[in-house]
């Protein structure tokens, strides 16, 4: 089998193909011993430090009942209250954790920053999200996939329409090419990911019989795919002057039922990482509302509320998966 003992977990570029695929079906056991009640836990005695630079509800949670259900105990070390980065280097403090701590999940802004960590902790370091990478949601993201299609990951094909010069873009991409997947990115040219991580893909994609499309052009990305995909038109730690621009370039590649129906496929699945503006019900929908008169953007209510949304399966996975993870990477 696969010993992934000790090993980092920064972006799905440091795993092999059948090393993605252990952890999906480990994913997939550990949730079938949870719901059985069978689960047997592996990582008694074991501590994991969780720095949150920005915000998190899934990843957290996931994380925390992750580690809680197989018997490890954690520290949320959260935006604030920690010298991390402000009075003490990101090299000391993965010195520091790394003494008292068994593993360290990051969550922040460059991916720089959790290399850094992973080069000094002495522990196996997670990426719970970084500007550029989102690896964890992949995971999470193609067991629900599994889940919803009888057929093998390979012959799956998803769009992500939208901003996908973020790490959602950048994390699908390279998943997708990985696991040999119809991989579709359509937004406009400006929110296309950069050059490197393109060129990766398409090397990686003449390895694994990967297809990728990157476009423009909504009609041809949405056709016949089994998922559409979106996310936030502006990310976390991007300035707010980028709304307005970003709504005028990304309306035209807003989900709605009109794009759905363009996938020629009854059966096409919405899925989002969340969280999603598909209303203005929070804080930044009503501010969006009031200053730019839309009630939704990335994904329009009707879409979200349907039968097609599988985003709250995509929620729980998180757990599933981040518990796979931890159990392969620290598991006795
Ligand atoms: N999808 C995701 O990472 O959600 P959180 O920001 O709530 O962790
Ligand atoms: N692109 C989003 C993903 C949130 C899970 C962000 O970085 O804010």
């Amino acid at each position: 089998a696969f010993n992934l003992k000790n090993r980092h977990f920064l972006t799905l570029r440091d795993f092999s193909p059948r090393e993605i695929a252990f952890l999906l079906k480990l994913s997939a056991d550990l949730k079938t011993a949870k719901y059985a009640g069978t689960e047997v836990p592996k990582l008694e005695g074991k501590d994991i430090a969780l720095i949150f630079e920005k915000n998190s509800t899934r990843t957290r949670v996931g994380f925390e009942v992750a580690a809680f259900d197989q018997g490890a105990r954690v520290t949320y070390l959260g935006p604030t209250g920690t010298h991390i980065g402000h009075k003490e280097s990101v090299k000391d403090t993965a010195r520091v954790l790394g003494r008292v701590y068994d593993a360290i999940e990051y969550r922040g802004f460059g991916q720089s920053v959790v290399e850094e960590l992973a080069q000094y902790a002495g522990v196996p370091v997670y990426n719970g999200l970084t500007n550029e990478f989102h690896p964890t949601q992949i995971l999470a993201d193609f067991l629900t996939m599994q889940e919803h299609v009888e057929k093998p990951l390979r012959d799956v094909a998803y769009v992500f329409i939208g901003d996908a010069a973020n790490n959602m873009g950048d994390s699908l991409l390279i998943g997708g090419a990985k696991m040999g997947m119809d991989v579709r990115l359509c937004a406009p040219k400006a929110c296309w990911p950069g050059q490197a991580v393109q060129e990766e893909a398409q090397a990686l994609a003449a390895e694994t019989g990967a297809r990728i499309t990157i476009t423009e052009d909504v009609d041809a990305a949405v056709a016949g795919v089994d998922f559409v995909y979106t996310d936030v038109w502006v990310s976390m730690g991007e300035p707010k002057e980028k709304w307005a621009e970003r709504i005028k370039l990304l309306m035209p590649y807003q989900v709605n039922a009109a794009l759905m129906a363009k996938t020629g496929n009854p059966r096409a699945r919405f899925m989002h990482c969340l969280p999603a503006f598909h209303n203005t019900e929070t804080v930044v929908g009503k501010e969006i509302q009031e200053t730019y008169g839309i009630d939704a953007m990335e994904v329009t209510e009707e879409v979200f509320e349907s039968p097609a949304s599988i985003v709250f399966d995509q929620a729980e996975n998180r757990m599933h998966t981040i518990k796979a993870v931890l159990v392969a990477t620290l598991g006795g």
